[in-house]
């Protein structure tokens, strides 16, 4: 399945736009500019900062909360694995909260327990297009003086009882990687209504420079100032995450197009729904009042006990579906953290730190090895329209 359709006119004109310019860099041109002010507008939030990825945008989130040595950061384990890798990044530890086994996201209970005083931030998941629940996640972070940074890769137009989620946690993590609702290829934008969050990590994902500001990245100064062999250009430690030019205009034709991509992927996902309802065995992620799912797949559990996952799986792709995605293993059950590996990253503080293999977020252990995605990403509900129907047909094969 090729996935031209995600791609007109817009996307070759804003990039026509920046080889035009002379190929302007993420410092200098503008396309980085319009890409986050369009974000900014679309998501509600005052500050956009564009990076080469959703993993980037996590580590500059986490700079800009002041995570550091030993702090603790609590995550859920049912996600990608640059939650584990950005968290070790800063030297910081990870406490893992489980999660509600209806909507798959983090339980805000659970988060309670395992806050300590080494806590400092807090690291949701909006997971596959649902935003987490953000109320009892902002109370415990007034009440504990913590950084929420709501990591909504897969969660762009989400909102949580009415609101749209980027007006709620101090930081709103977007990744526009392929399989996103919008895409650069690679890329990401983190989002915040916080002025010195958004400057920490604008330098964060910049080079630090002086000159650097929340609002805007390119990076300016005079040249009677920045023409001198004097001159210091950086005051804080930096990464260069920045997104290339031709990357932000296609992040911002993209953008242009964002509700056009929302829709068709929540209405190519009410057509799978429509299919599982009366289905006992597969239970949709539940989307709580007030919510609305973007749906960047569509997750249900699997709860059939007498045909296999994969003969599920297997019997869907000969009708001709287009393959059912796994849940990624839990985090502390992936190879990098149960090999140890990631204790080699800071020995004085990790070596003697135990996990137990299993245990720590039974529903989240329950639930990994369940979960099914069907996708819907498709350039027409008539396109995606066999596809629903080979789960239907798989449904009564397996009556
Ligand atoms: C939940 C989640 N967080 C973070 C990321 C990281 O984004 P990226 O792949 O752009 O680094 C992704 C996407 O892969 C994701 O799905």
């Amino acid at each position: 399945m090729k996935n031209t359709w995600r791609f007109g006119q817009i996307e070759f004109d804003r990039i026509r736009e920046v080889l035009d310019s002379g190929f302007a860099s993420g410092t200098t041109g503008n396309l980085n500019n319009r890409f986050e002010a369009m974000v900014a507008e679309k998501e509600s939030a005052q500050f956009a900062i564009s990076m080469n990825s959703g993993t980037s945008t996590l580590h500059a989130a986490l700079y800009a909360a002041g995570v550091g040595y030993g702090d603790e950061v609590i995550t859920a384990p049912l996600t990608v694995i640059s939650n584990l890798d950005v968290i070790i990044s800063m030297n910081a530890i990870p406490v893992f909260a489980d999660i509600d086994p209806e909507t798959f996201n983090i339980d805000p209970e659970d988060v309670a327990r395992k806050i300590t005083p080494k806590t400092k931030a807090l690291m949701p998941i909006s997971l596959y297009g649902l935003s987490c629940d953000l109320d009892p996640l902002m109370a415990l972070a007034e009440e504990h003086d913590l950084v929420v940074v709501n990591d909504a890769a897969e969660a762009f137009g989400a909102t949580y009882k009415g609101r749209p989620i980027a007006e709620i946690a101090h930081i709103t993590s977007y990744s526009t990687e392929n399989s996103k609702h919008i895409t650069t290829g690679e890329g990401g934008v983190v989002v915040t209504n916080d002025e010195d969050l958004a400057l920490a990590m604008r330098k964060f994902g910049s080079l630090g420079y002086r000159v650097n500001q929340a609002q805007d990245g390119r990076v300016r100064s005079h040249k009677d100032i920045f023409q001198d062999p004097t001159y210091k250009r950086h005051d804080t430690l930096g990464y260069n995450y920045r997104l290339s030019e031709v990357a932000a205009a296609m992040g911002l034709a993209q953008a242009e197009r964002l509700e056009e991509f929302i829709e068709l992927r929540i209405k190519i996902a009410e057509m799978y729904l429509e299919v599982v309802e009366g289905c006992d065995y597969l239970v949709p992620q539940l989307v709580p009042e007030g919510y609305n799912n973007t749906y960047w797949t569509v997750a249900m559990r699997y709860e059939r006990g007498d045909v296999s996952w994969q003969d599920f799986r297997y019997k869907y792709t000969d009708l001709g579906g287009d393959g059912i995605y796994a849940a990624w293993a839990l985090l502390y059950q992936e190879e990098v953290f149960t090999s140890d590996n990631w204790r080699a990253h800071c020995p004085p503080l990790y070596q003697d730190l135990h996990y137990p293999a299993t245990g720590m977020c039974p529903n989240a252990e329950a639930v990994q090895p369940k979960i099914m995605q069907f996708v819907n990403n498709y350039g027409s509900v008539d396109e995606a329209a066999p596809k629903v129907d080979a789960l239907r047909q798989t449904i009564e094969y397996f009556k």
